[in-house]
């Protein structure tokens, strides 16, 4: 997976637990030297899984109570800062939830060998999008958490469930 996931995650626990506790979910995960990394560097999965449960074992937060931290500080922001263009002409949640397919594939394209995750929509009723998760990397728990970012984005108050595997259901509070 791509270096910018675990820039993020870093710069979200040091800010918000302290560079103490980003060492110790390092060595929580069996690495003793961090090694250099850029938004491009391709990171092996596991390992950005390991410092992911070796923060939950640090800090005692669960996986989900992780991924809702790291969904509001992703797209509230570090994303607002290397991402922005993806934020312009997308005026609330739906419409940026909406793109988020296409801008998967687009910011992965560069890198052959990418396997970006892929979401599918479809409508249950005027305010309700299921969304359908396809990634061999299984992370649903991040997933929900980047959801429920993006409606703290727009500060629109979305009510996010888990109803399959791999899908989720979210309700708007708004019409479009
Ligand atoms: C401007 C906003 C966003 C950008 C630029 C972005 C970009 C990226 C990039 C570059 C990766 C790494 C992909 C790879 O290495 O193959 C990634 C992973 C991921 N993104 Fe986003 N993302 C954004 C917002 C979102 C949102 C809102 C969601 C949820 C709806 C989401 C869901 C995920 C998930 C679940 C992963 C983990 C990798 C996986 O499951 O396979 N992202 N994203």
């Amino acid at each position: 997976m791509k270096g910018t996931i675990v820039m993020a995650v870093r710069e979200m626990v040091q800010q918000q637990f302290g560079k103490e506790v980003w060492a110790k979910s390092l060595v929580a995960a069996g690495i003793d030297k961090e090694p250099a990394i850029a938004p491009s560097t391709m990171i092996d999965d596991k390992v950005v899984i390991d410092v992911i449960k070796g923060f939950c074992r640090t800090t005692g937060k669960t996986m989900q109570q992780f991924a809702d931290l790291f969904g509001e500080y992703w797209v509230t922001q570090y994303a607002q800062r290397m991402y922005k263009t993806f934020f312009m002409g997308a005026r609330n949640a739906r419409e940026f939830l909406l793109k988020m397919d296409a801008v998967h594939v687009a910011v992965t394209r560069a890198f052959p060998g990418s396997t970006p995750p892929r979401f599918e929509y479809e409508w249950k009723d005027a305010n309700t999008l299921v969304m359908t998760y396809h990634s061999s990397r299984g992370m649903m728990e991040i997933f929900m958490g980047l959801i429920k970012g993006v409606g703290k984005h727009y500060g629109e108050n979305l009510q996010v469930r888990r109803i399959a595997s791999n899908k989720v259901e979210i309700v708007f509070a708004r019409a479009a």
